[in-house]
């Protein structure tokens, strides 16, 4: 089957789909992207995702490519475009293309009435995948955190998060988790951290802090609530961590996922924990409920 891509108002093949080299985002990493996941060939948690495209956008003086409506209707074809049932659907949207009249790689914000770029990419993840390395648990290592003081902004501009994910590939780890100056876990690099600490508390680093605003954290946390679980957005030291009953970690691509091993020792029994696995269970069928 071939894949598809949406590039500025094109559903072009997948081969084909490019941007210009003059593009602000190729350039300089002038944009922000968006990652729903996809189930049943729904966007979850949809909402949740536009609302902080719409931020992300606004802190960095970008307009909207277009209305909140057109873009779901984009979004949903590029998912029927490539047949997707379970996976992934990513988008970026960049200051654009100035126009080749302006002075070529200008730092400064080119025309004011140069068009956003966008766009949108998906693909399959098995859905099966995913749930059998989820009753397994993954492991994490940490890496200082060296990334700039915008966190909360899901700016295109991921080198720190790259080179932690390839520090955790190499390491036989699947996520990276960054350490601050404190000791404090900030997040992961392509995640937001949980532990179920010593006492049973659910705990996870305060938005106030240089980190991403997770969606499936923030929708996660309204699940807890309503489950009456003790929950605290507070930081927690890496020594926590290891001593922690249960550790997890959440985002648009692995949902609720247990974590097993910090730096090669076991959290917990090694074994993936009770309380982890029944909130990803929880997060998957409130997501699906608010699917769009
Ligand atoms: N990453 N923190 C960072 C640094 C992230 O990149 C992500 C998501 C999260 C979790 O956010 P959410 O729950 O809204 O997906 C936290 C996506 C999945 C990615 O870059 O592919």
């Amino acid at each position: 089957m071939s894949r598809v891509a949406y590039v500025n108002g094109r559903y072009v093949p997948f081969a084909d789909a490019s941007v210009h080299v003059e593009d602000r985002g190729f350039q300089f990493a002038d944009g922000v992207y968006e990652v729903w996941s996809v189930r049943g060939g729904r966007l979850n948690d949809a909402d949740g995702h536009f609302d902080r495209l719409d931020r992300s956008l606004g802190e960095l003086a970008i307009d909207p490519p277009m209305s909140r409506g057109a873009l779901k209707v984009v979004l949903k074809e590029t998912i029927r475009r490539n047949r997707i049932r379970d996976g992934l659907l990513y988008l970026q949207v960049t200051r654009g293309q100035p126009s080749l009249r302006q002075r070529p790689r200008d730092s400064t914000f080119p025309d004011p009435w140069t068009p956003p770029s966008v766009v949108a990419t998906a693909r399959s993840v098995s859905a099966a995948g995913a749930e059998a390395r989820a009753e397994q648990g993954v492991a994490v290592i940490t890496t200082p955190e060296t990334r700039w003081a915008r966190c909360d902004i899901k700016t295109v501009g991921l080198l720190p998060n790259l080179l932690a994910k390839q520090k955790a590939k190499d390491a036989g780890a699947t996520e990276a988790w960054f350490v601050d100056d404190l000791g404090l876990v900030t997040e992961g690099a392509s995640s937001n951290a949980w532990i179920v600490d010593k006492d049973g508390v659910l705990r996870t680093r305060d938005t106030q802090a240089n980190i991403l605003r997770g969606i499936t954290r923030k929708t996660l946390l309204g699940v807890m609530a309503g489950e009456g679980l003790k929950v605290e957005e507070r930081p927690f030291s890496l020594d926590e961590a290891k001593q922690a009953k249960e550790a997890f970690i959440t985002g648009a691509g692995t949902l609720v996922l247990p974590v097993v091993s910090i730096d090669g020792a076991p959290v917990g029994d090694g074994k993936v924990g009770p309380v982890a696995k029944r909130l990803r269970r929880l997060y998957i069928e409130e997501a699906r409920r608010t699917a769009i």
